[in-house]
């Protein structure tokens, strides 16, 4: 089942860059897509239409559609609050706020208006679980955020998205700035996650690409090449340009 479906999305920012060329794309409910390439391909801008982050850059030009369950998110009228809380996205370089372990959690629930003490410290230990972050912190929640190692703060930034109840998770280079056994805990992370939410992850090599993915999406220059499950793509990639990619011929 597809939880997203792009159709025929262009995109132009101000200057000009054609970042998104005609893009094609359905994304399965409950798995994780990789959306991979060289820098520059629109993998990123791609993300940031999904949850209407686009909104806050200068954008010349846009068209297509973009369906989650349905819905067209790019209609004027999508109310982008709700579709935030829906679509969860986590950078490269882990955001944490200058507050404590616990409190990076239930902030965002504060906001929404969840008061009761019960209900947060449900969120804190089920987000921090599914992050695969829980062994390590549970002893020292009141600790400040900042105090965590870079990868402890990725997780935490992924366990503060999930503490808001998403569907869908956009990571972009998640792990970009983490050592192997950080990086190692995020991927594991995202074979739990992916059984309850919809997950797109830009990678930061291709072998975390080969590694992850159920589904991938090879993007060059603004343009989709390639989409395949992961097994077929990165064991037999249909176009030239894919498999030059991926065997290390241009990056
Ligand atoms: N805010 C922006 N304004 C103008 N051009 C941009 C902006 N963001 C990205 N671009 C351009 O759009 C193209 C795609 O960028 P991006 O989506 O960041 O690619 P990727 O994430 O695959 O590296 C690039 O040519 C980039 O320079
Ligand atoms: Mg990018």
């Amino acid at each position: 089942m597809n939880k997203i479906i792009i159709e025929n999305l262009s995109l132009q920012y101000s200057d000009g860059t054609e970042s998104l060329r005609n893009i094609n794309l359905g994304i399965r409910e409950k798995a994780v897509t990789v959306l991979f390439g060289p820098a520059g391909g629109g993998k990123s801008t791609l993300l940031r239409c999904l949850n209407r982050l686009n909104d806050l850059t200068e954008v010349r030009a846009s068209a297509g559609r973009i369906l989650i369950d349905g819905e067209n998110v790019l209609d004027a009228d999508t109310d982008v609050i709700t579709l935030r809380r829906k679509v969860g996205m986590v950078f490269a370089r882990p955001v944490v706020l200058p507050m404590s372990i616990r409190e990076n959690l239930t902030y965002g629930l504060e906001l929404a208006g969840e008061t009761r003490r019960s209900k947060l410290d449900e969120a804190v230990e089920r987000s921090l679980k599914l992050a695969a972050l829980w062994d390590e912190v549970k002893d020292r929640l009141e600790d400040p955020a900042i105090a965590l190692s870079g990868g402890q703060q990725q997780r935490l930034c992924l366990a503060r998205s999930l503490a808001l109840q998403p569907e869908i998770i956009l990571l972009d280079e998640p792990t970009s700035g983490l050592d192997p056994i950080s990086t190692g805990k995020v991927e594991a992370a995202l074979t739990e996650l992916k059984k309850e939410y919809t997950i797109i992850l830009v990678p930061h090599s291709v072998q975390q690409a080969a590694r992850t993915a159920d589904y991938a999406a090879f993007f060059l220059q603004g343009e989709l090449i390639e989409y395949n499950e992961g097994k077929a793509l990165f064991t037999a990639p249909k176009e030239k340009r894919t498999e030059d990619y991926i065997t290390g011929r241009f990056g």
